[in-house]
């Protein structure tokens, strides 16, 4: 029986979920929508590029703020976006409407995306992989672990890598989570995290990554960027 998450609005006036008894939040309680803007979207560098579209897969689609976050940005800029994420651990369709009308989403159609694909997923209960798309935009949900799909290789711009912190997950950032990272992107391809752990840098050296530190958003130092050299 999973946990019934609770709606917390944070210090930016944006709200996330959070699980009480796990002490975690899904985003940051110190700012969740700039966590999503600075480090996932700043720090892929996605709206400084020309090509399109851009191809993000992540690890960990919660409350879906990152994919709502990008999308809006691209398409404000008119940059095609092609979105993948990983959730073992989905939240209801209603839970999803109460953040996204929180977060004021409501009446976008990366919104409309998360609600055929989750609604999608309630009625068959079994399919893992599951896409929708509208025009330029497109999201793809595979409900499963991250690393049990093979996409082949070098296939995304972008890692948004994240999922909780290492004490509640540690398995998600073990060696073979960076390493599946590492081989769904392309060279030049970037990986970005929260985190900025010595373990965690450790770990993406070790599995071939190019290692950069960025300022990080409130109740952040630094987070990390990695680079598919
Ligand atoms: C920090 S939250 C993600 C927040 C999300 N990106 C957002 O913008 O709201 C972490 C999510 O990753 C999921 N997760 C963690 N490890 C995973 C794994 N190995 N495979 C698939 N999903 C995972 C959790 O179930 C949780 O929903």
């Amino acid at each position: 029986m999973f946990e019934k998450p609770l709606l917390i609005e944070t210090a930016d006036g944006s709200f996330t979920f959070s699980l009480p008894t796990q002490k975690v939040t899904y985003r940051s309680k110190y700012g969740a929508r700039r966590e999503s803007q600075q480090v996932f979207l700043g720090g892929s560098q996605i709206l400084k590029q020309s090509s399109s579209p851009w191809r993000i897969v992540e690890l960990g689609f919660g409350t879906g703020m990152n994919f709502l976050e990008t999308a809006r940005a691209c398409f404000e800029r008119k940059v095609a976006l092609e979105y993948v994420s990983f959730e073992n651990k989905p939240l209801g369709l209603s839970e999803l409407e109460s953040v996204i009308s929180a977060n004021g989403y409501q009446d976008e159609s990366a919104s409309e995306l998360v609600r055929a694909v989750f609604s999608d997923f309630e009625y068959s209960q079994k399919d893992r992989r599951i896409k929708a798309r509208d025009r330029s935009l497109s999201l793809e949900l595979c409900f499963c672990n991250w690393g049990d799909i093979d996409f082949g290789q070098d296939k995304f711009d972008t890692v948004y890598f994240d999922p909780f912190g290492p004490k509640s997950q540690a398995d998600s950032w073990g060696p073979s989570a960076f390493a599946y990272a590492f081989s769904l992107l392309r060279v030049g391809g970037t990986l970005v995290t929260y985190s900025s752990a010595g373990q965690v840098q450790r770990l993406l050296k070790s599995v071939g990554f190019g290692v950069q530190k960025l300022p990080g958003p409130a109740g952040k130092r630094e987070v990390l960027v990695a680079h598919r050299i």
